[in-house]
């Protein structure tokens, strides 16, 4: 047990992959808590120590499911939740900063998860309507009352992230970035690495895309988020498909799937990256796990980037409003 390396996040030592939990409620159709259940604590056997999470994932229900798979093994876990979406899925995004708000939500998240402590709070979305200094000083009262271990932001733009950091250190940035989705490239990442802030990919199989799995949303749930994205729709889905084709080829060369290339890749950006895949099941978390291992050459790094060139993915990552929420 426990041969993954451990990476930093800021000061925080963490597996150098993470497990996203959010499919287990939420997004992505159908769940299983039993399956759930039992991947969650496959991934603590095999080292995966880093728990992605979120209030707003199933209205609660992820961080209750994660807070039952860890019961008897909290010191095993470094635990991430988020808060800020005050809305539920599906009703009109309402996102919340404010002081009270943010520690009503830590309680809650803290009652959910059963533990006495969350090693990495994140603000999920940056609230426009409220300074982020008053946000960030919340979450740092948090931290000196011992409740929160480090602070996160997911999805904040450069200027966001100094001022949070001059309030009290941000230990990560969790925002979108894989092969299909590299906007914080030129100017975000730069600004976390000069401030030491690491950087946790989220979506790093592109919602799944990536592996090679879907051809089209006709297998996907009614209710599977996906079906609603730009990227998935009619017309754009055939053109992104072309991606996967020459990432599979180039997988097959080396003897791996597509998406473990794409981890692969994303595992290459830097020793302060760390993914968080999500999925449901051991099959696919092993399968990511071994993703650890796959080694690229310069040349190897060329091609794969030769074959997802940003300009040719069709769509944007999400639909007008969503992204009305990024980059804050
Ligand atoms: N901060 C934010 O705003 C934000 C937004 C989105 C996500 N997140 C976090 O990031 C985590 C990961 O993102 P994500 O779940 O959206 O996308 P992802 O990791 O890019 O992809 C997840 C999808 O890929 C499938 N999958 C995983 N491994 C696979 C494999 N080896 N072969 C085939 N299919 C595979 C999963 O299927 P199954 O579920 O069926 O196993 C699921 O449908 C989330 O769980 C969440 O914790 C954060």
């Amino acid at each position: 047990m426990n041969n993954v390396p451990t990476r930093y996040l800021g000061e925080l030592a963490v597996s150098a992959q993470g497990l996203g939990c959010m499919g287990m409620s939420h997004g992505y159709g159908a769940t299983d808590d039993a399956q759930s259940i039992a991947t969650l604590q496959h991934a603590l056997d095999l080292g995966v120590t880093f728990l992605d999470t979120a209030d707003f994932y199933g209205a609660g229900h992820n961080e209750e499911l994660i807070g039952r798979a860890v019961a008897g093994r909290r010191d095993e876990v470094v635990l991430a939740t988020k808060f800020g979406f005050a809305n539920r899925l599906g009703e009109p995004t309402r996102v919340r900063g404010d002081a009270a708000y943010v520690r009503q939500a830590c309680e809650a998240s803290l009652r959910r998860l059963g533990v006495d402590h969350i090693d990495l709070y994140y603000q999920h979305r940056v609230d426009p309507q409220v300074p982020i200094e008053e946000t960030v000083g919340a979450m740092a009262e948090l931290v000196r009352e011992g409740k929160v271990r480090h602070l996160g932001l997911s999805e904040a733009g450069a200027p966001t992230i100094r001022r949070a950091h001059a309030v009290h250190p941000i230990a990560a940035l969790q925002s979108e970035w894989s092969l299909w989705t590299r906007d914080l490239e030129a100017e975000i990442a730069p600004v976390c690495r000069e401030l030491g802030i690491g950087l946790v990919p989220f979506s790093p199989l592109g919602r799944g895309f990536l592996t090679g799995r879907y051809n089209s949303v006709e297998g996907l749930e009614e209710s599977d988020v996906r079906r609603g994205q730009p990227r998935f729709a009619d017309g754009n889905l055939e053109r992104n498909l072309a991606i996967v084709a020459r990432l599979n080829e180039l997988a097959a060369a080396k003897g791996v799937t597509a998406g473990q290339l794409a981890l692969a890749w994303m595992q290459y950006r830097g020793d302060d990256v760390v993914p968080i895949p999500g999925t449901r099941r051991r099959q696919y978390l092993e399968e990511n796990l071994a993703a650890l291992d796959v080694e690229l050459s310069g040349e190897d790094l060329a091609a794969i980037e030769a074959a997802a060139p940003p300009d040719q993915v069709a769509g944007t990552r999400y639909d007008a409003t969503s992204l009305s929420f990024v980059n804050g």
